[in-house]
């Protein structure tokens, strides 16, 4: 049912240092198994993923850009971007499938002068904070339970 369906899967700037990074806020596992286990999850869907992680800005403006209109979904944890860039939320709303902000750990409860205010919820679909890799996973099966309420058409996306 989700043949052809795909998903992006994009960490911005630091998120490549996961696993020895402040692992009380972002746990012990790295990016590359985060990775795998959202793949793998993402495949027993039968749906497959992109993958990518820049700690440039223009980077990853440009993945979105490249992928706005060839992705089914978008799942998006900016790292820090989240609380400044104005320029990754105009490229988020020119995302055509759904998109959803994930964030290890909850950005509401922390920095208040910084760190609590997204300048992106407003163009995602839905936000998780605080959950860990569970966050990954929520968001996948909220993906996934809209393709399958054929919310989001694959012959809607141009490649
Ligand atoms: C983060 C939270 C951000 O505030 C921080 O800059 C990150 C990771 C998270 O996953 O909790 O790099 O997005």
């Amino acid at each position: 049912m989700n043949e052809n369906r795909i998903i992006a899967l994009l960490h911005g700037c630091n998120l490549n240092l996961l696993g020895e990074r402040d692992p009380e806020h972002y746990g012990n596992r790295n990016l590359g198994e985060l990775e795998c286990e959202f793949v793998d999850a993402a495949r027993r869907h039968g749906i497959r993923c992109v993958t990518f992680q820049t700690n440039h800005e223009g980077e990853l403006i440009e993945k979105i850009h490249e992928l706005r209109k060839r992705v089914d979904g978008m799942v998006i944890n900016p790292g820090a971007w989240t609380h400044y860039s104005y320029a990754l939320h105009d490229a988020l709303e020119m995302v055509v499938a759904p998109v959803v902000e994930v964030h290890l750990s909850d950005i509401a409860s922390r920095e208040e002068k910084w760190r609590r205010r997204s300048v992106i919820s407003d163009v995602c679909d839905l936000t998780i904070s605080g959950k860990g890799m569970e966050g990954y996973k929520e968001a996948l099966a909220w993906l996934v339970k809209r393709f399958e309420a054929g919310k989001a058409d694959p012959s809607l996306r141009s490649e």
